[in-house]
């Protein structure tokens, strides 16, 4: 099968495009025909090396996938040949990644894919939607009629947060660095779209959010903490879910007199029955048009280092020329 995979970590050159063996379905796996996956900045730290896990090679990049179940292997008994499928959280904690014609995947990660919802979708949703579902109700536990911040609301996780914050009745601001990108938040719900560049944002949440903000959902390598601390409601909730290099300054003053919270968390912490939790909401959501995947730029398989390498300008670089997901369309 066509795959797209590393024999040593690296920058994206080390990605080779060539033929790896069919994987078996073991116990409790199906083998799924990957149609498309969808790249996240952790595929870009896994394949750099920044990141280190268990990791066998070849490996094969990527952890986000949709596609059709081809074959069952033994005792897998929650999906039929033929039932498309979606997920994420392969390719990491030793797994093989999904990059490629065919993967073997325990079925626990598999979610039913909503019919009218294309692969290249499927896949766009899946681990930042996971990401910002887990952030906003099981970390910060929104509730109706609060109010959310979330930088980069074009982003990957900023956009499924936006909708998602949207959808349970709260209140949400969020910023981009371009006006097309301010359309495109504006366009997926948010009732403030701030352009980071040139707008005041403390007194625009202010004006926004006169009491403070409830939920700050941190999508920022570099956060800034004495921003984003005062600016929060007593008893507001911080998400802080990136940036392992960063040591920001805590303004404790304006922290624990107002009872505040900095919640942390990585996705791939949370069990496959946990994030199953996530993943049946965003199906309803999607399929009561709550929820749109937003897909920045699609690239075939056999450009899988082009793709990392915008995803990676502009995740890394900022070079803000993408709105959405990077996807690569294997089939
Ligand atoms: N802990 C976890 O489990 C977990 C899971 C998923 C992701 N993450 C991490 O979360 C981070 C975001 O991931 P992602 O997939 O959403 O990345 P992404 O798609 O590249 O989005 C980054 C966003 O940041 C915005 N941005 C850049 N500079 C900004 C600034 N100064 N102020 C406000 N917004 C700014 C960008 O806006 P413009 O494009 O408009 O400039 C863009 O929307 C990454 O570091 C990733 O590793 C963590």
């Amino acid at each position: 099968m066509r795959a797209a995979f590393i024999e040593e970590t690296g920058p994206p050159d080390v990605i080779k495009i060539g033929d790896l063996p069919i994987p078996e379905p073991g116990p409790g796996q199906a083998l799924v025909r990957i149609r498309a996956v969808a790249l996240n900045p952790f595929d870009l730290y896994l394949r750099s090396g920044l990141v280190s896990m268990p990791m066998s090679f070849p490996y094969v990049i990527a952890c986000d996938f949709a596609g059709v179940v081809e074959r069952l292997g033994p005792g897998a008994t929650c999906f039929r040949v033929g039932d498309r499928v979606w997920g994420s959280n392969q390719g990491i904690l030793g797994r093989q990644g999904v990059a490629s014609e065919f993967a073997a995947i325990d079925e626990e990660w598999l979610n039913p894919t909503p019919a009218l919802l294309p692969d290249s979708d499927a896949c766009a949703m899946a681990m930042v939607g996971i990401t910002a579902h887990l952030g906003l109700f099981h970390r910060a536990e929104l509730k109706e009629g609060e109010t959310v911040y979330v930088p980069g609301g074009a982003g990957g996780v900023g956009s499924m947060v936006v909708q998602m914050a949207k959808a349970a009745g709260a209140r949400v601001a969020t910023s981009a660095g371009s006006p097309e990108r301010v359309e495109v938040c504006k366009n997926l719900g948010a009732d403030l779209v701030m352009n980071y560049k040139t707008d005041d944002l403390p007194s625009n949440l202010l004006a926004f959010a006169p009491e403070g903000i409830d939920v700050w959902f941190e999508t920022q390598r570099e956060p800034d903490l004495t921003t984003s601390i005062p600016l929060l409601r007593k008893r507001g909730r911080l998400v802080l879910m990136a940036g392992r290099t960063a040591a920001p300054t805590l303004p404790l003053g304006s922290f624990y007199p107002r009872d505040c919270s900095l919640l942390g968390f990585a996705v791939f912490n949370s069990s496959a029955e946990v994030q199953r939790r996530c993943t049946a909401d965003m199906i309803r959501w999607i399929e009561e048009g709550l929820l749109k995947p937003l897909v920045g730029r699609a690239f075939p398989l056999e450009a899988a280092a082009d793709a990392e390498r915008l995803l990676e300008q502009n995740t890394i670089g900022k070079a803000g020329t993408l709105a959405g997901k990077v996807v690569i369309l294997v089939d």
